[in-house]
């Protein structure tokens, strides 16, 4: 018997509804196909967390969770913390302690869902996003002088390394590979003229390793409107943080909605612990009421799956997901539908149950 070591942080807001959804399939799609187990560790991180201790984690919380095989991780950030401190706290040094430097966001319609774009179903849009996770934009260096003075400066510098940048890309060119042998690398080179001039060069020179991959670098905002109008033109985007992170939700809102779209943070070396996490945040308008979609955490879960290389398991989760959506029966209200959180799962997991293996 195969035994994984997950660790859950449910963290905020809806995050502590669908973690505990996202763990009843994983178990179901474990004893289904077989031949492995989960074992959980929960971890109380988060706001409430910080309120209570004036840190996000604990302060040995990446020793912790290094001896994990990988981490499923709810939202964390809620209105009663800034969300600088809440987001700086646990997800940035997770992904930056962890070289988790790919953020990997697959975009697709799924079966019954409708796109609030015209004429757009299932198939029309197929995706990845590839966002760069360690440095760039979200490097966090900079700083802030002379605070409440009229002379006040705020400064964060845009970080790239050689290292950094030509890694992403070259995972970008070889999920490329695998898919339909198309890459973007989304840019903006035209004004920040350092950065993204060294990003394409860079882009360019890996490109010649690649010859059967179709290249384009498009300028990020000409890139946004490429999302809305033409999303059929779309294989694989590699980007940087702030340009990975906006696309993405505008992935998920054209593919639906926010509470369907999954995440990975991945250290493609398995040096340390990848984690799983839907795109979408702790979604405070709606916590409590019992309606926050769980697909997006639950996809999340057939992801770290696939990752961990039970792909039966994987695979059973996304089809029983396509089944339900595609059934449209049990959909949460960001979906059209009237259904619970919990509702859905059951869902998923009746279709899980019923499915061949
Ligand atoms: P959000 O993603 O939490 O919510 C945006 C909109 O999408 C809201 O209307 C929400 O109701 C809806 N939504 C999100 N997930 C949903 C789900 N599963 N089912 C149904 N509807 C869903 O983004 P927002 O409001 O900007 O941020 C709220 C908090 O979350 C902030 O503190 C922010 O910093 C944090 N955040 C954390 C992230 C993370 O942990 N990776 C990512 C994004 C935001
Ligand atoms: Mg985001």
């Amino acid at each position: 018997m195969r035994n994984y070591n997950i660790a859950v942080i449910p963290g905020d807001g809806i995050g502590e509804e669908v973690a505990p959804e996202g763990v009843r399939i994983l178990d179901a799609a474990a004893e289904k196909a077989g031949g492995f187990k989960l074992n959980y560790e929960y971890f109380p991180w988060g706001c409430n967390y910080y309120l209570e201790n004036g840190r996000m984690m604990a302060a040995d919380g990446l020793d912790i969770l290094k001896k994990f095989d990988a981490i499923y991780f709810g939202a964390v950030g809620f209105p009663t913390v800034p969300d600088h401190i809440s987001l700086r706290g646990l997800r940035i040094p997770i992904c930056q302690g962890f070289d988790q430097y790919v953020c990997y966001r697959p975009s697709k319609i799924l079966p019954g869902i409708a796109s609030p774009l015209a004429v757009k179903k299932e198939g029309d849009i197929d995706f990845v996003v590839v966002r760069e996770n360690t440095e760039g934009e979200y490097s966090g260096a900079g700083g802030r002088a002379h605070r409440g003075l009229p002379e006040e400066v705020a400064i964060d510098t845009t970080l790239f390394t050689r290292n950094g940048v030509e890694r992403i890309i070259r995972y970008a060119f070889k999920l490329a590979q695998s898919r339909r042998k198309h890459l973007i690398s989304a840019t903006k080179s035209n004004a920040m003229i350092n950065t993204f001039a060294f990003w394409d060069e860079i882009f360019r020179e890996v490109s010649k390793d690649f010859p059967d991959v179709r290249t384009e670098s498009v300028l990020i905002d000409a890139l946004a409107a490429r999302f809305v109008l033409r999303p059929q033109s779309l294989d694989v985007v590699v980007g940087s943080n702030l340009h990975g992170d906006v696309l993405t939700d505008l992935g998920a809102a054209i593919c639906g909605s926010m509470g369907i779209a999954p995440s990975g943070n991945i250290n493609p070396e398995r040096k340390y612990p990848s984690m799983f996490e839907p795109v979408h945040g702790s979604a405070p308008d709606i916590v409590g009421k019992g309606i926050a979609n769980p697909i997006a955490m639950i996809w999340c879960g057939s992801m770290m799956l696939d990752f961990l290389g039970e792909k039966q398991a994987a695979g059973i989760i996304e089809t029983a997901i396509a089944e339900v959506t595609r059934e449209g029966r049990f959909l949460t209200p960001d979906l059209g539908g009237s259904a619970k959180t919990q509702e859905v799962t059951g869902a998923i997991l009746g279709k899980l149950g019923k499915l061949p293996l």
